[in-house]
């Protein structure tokens, strides 16, 4: 075949695919969907992702925010201490993602009123980490509080409302947060791995784009997941997993050092106990590295929503060259 025929092939493939993708978001009955925290470090990819699906999708944001929201999207900026002004914001959507900040996912429930008022028929709260409604780690739930009470208060409204639906999505931790190089216990700048226990504990990993994917499958076919919690995985994986990996692609020797993860859970302790909260850093390394765990998503939504699997070398590769997959 000639080049000029396989370009000509891979332009039609991925003309195909475009249609494929506008096609199910056309065949939403969910078409206007507002993004709380679209310049953030998930809103940004998700709204380019929900654009790209064909859904007509509307920014909001604090009013006074310092944040540069992403090009080519209507923004609206709102106080957020106003229900009128939230609920005129939120008239004439279908669909509200919120994607705010950890530290204000308290602060979502006069999304919640709002939305109830205006007709908004799907909520997708900011969850995207640890699975809020299983986890039982007495320090990571002091943690979580106020995600895992925002969560009671939709499922509560929502059945008090039936116009109302939600979807919580979980998809443990970020692959790309090993860009920022010290992800998962490994420092890319000094090659040190900090491995918990014996390292082969499997756990799950979703890069951005793939959770922004699950997004936007969840508004393309809401029924499938009306009124649920759901899992997704990008890929399972082991710290001595990404560690041959990291070898492999970084060269040169790696430091390794082995820590007990009870020792995590005793400094995290210590740090909870003095008000410091990035004990949940410490928390977190018992909660999905340490042996025993059980943390790996069994039964995730992935097929529900059509998600493939991310293989994990391949994807480890794209992120330490800069990219993502
Ligand atoms: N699984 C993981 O590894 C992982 C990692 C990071 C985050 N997450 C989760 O992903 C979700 C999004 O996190 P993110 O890191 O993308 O968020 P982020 O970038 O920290 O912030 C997102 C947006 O929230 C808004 N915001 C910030 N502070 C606020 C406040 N005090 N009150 C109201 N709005 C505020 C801002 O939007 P405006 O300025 O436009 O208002 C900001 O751009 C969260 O649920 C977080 O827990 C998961």
């Amino acid at each position: 075949m000639q080049r000029t025929d396989y370009l000509t092939n891979a332009r039609l493939l991925i003309q195909n695919h475009a249609e494929v993708v506008i096609l199910a978001a056309q065949m939403s009955p969910l078409k206007n969907v507002t993004v709380v925290g679209a310049s953030g470090t998930l809103g940004m990819p998700l709204v380019k992702a929900l654009q790209e699906a064909g859904f007509h999708v509307t920014a909001l944001s604090r009013a006074g925010s310092p944040s540069t929201p992403p090009a080519g999207v209507v923004v609206k900026k709102v106080d957020y201490a106003s229900p009128e002004a939230l609920r005129e914001a939120l008239a004439g959507q279908d669909a509200l993602v919120s994607a705010i900040a950890t530290t204000a996912t308290g602060e979502q429930y006069p999304f919640i009123d709002a939305a109830i008022a205006a007709g908004v028929s799907r909520i997708i709260p900011s969850e995207f980490g640890i699975n809020t409604r299983t986890v039982s780690h007495p320090g990571l739930k002091a943690m979580l509080y106020s995600k895992i009470k925002l969560v009671d208060y939709l499922q509560e409204k929502s059945t008090e409302n039936p116009g109302l639906t939600w979807t919580g999505i979980s998809n443990s931790f970020f692959f790309d947060t090993i860009k920022k190089g010290t992800g998962f216990g490994f420092d890319l700048k000094t090659k040190t791995a900090t491995i918990v226990d014996s390292g082969d504990e499997p756990f799950d990993l979703a890069t951005l784009d793939f959770v922004v994917k699950a997004v936007v499958a969840v508004l393309s076919s809401p029924e499938k997941t009306a009124n649920q919690y759901i899992t997704v995985s990008g890929t399972v994986t082991t710290q001595n997993q990404l560690l041959e990996i990291i070898r492999e692609e970084t060269g040169g020797d790696w430091n390794v050092e082995k820590v007990a993860s009870a020792k995590y859970e005793e400094v995290g302790n210590e740090k909870l106990s003095k008000g410091d909260y990035s004990c949940f850093g410490d928390f977190l390394h018992v909660l999905l590295f340490a042996d025993g765990a059980g943390q790996a998503f069994h039964h995730p939504a992935n097929d529900l929503l059509g998600l493939e699997r991310q293989d994990a070398r391949a994807t480890l590769k794209a992120l330490l060259a800069g990219g993502s997959l």
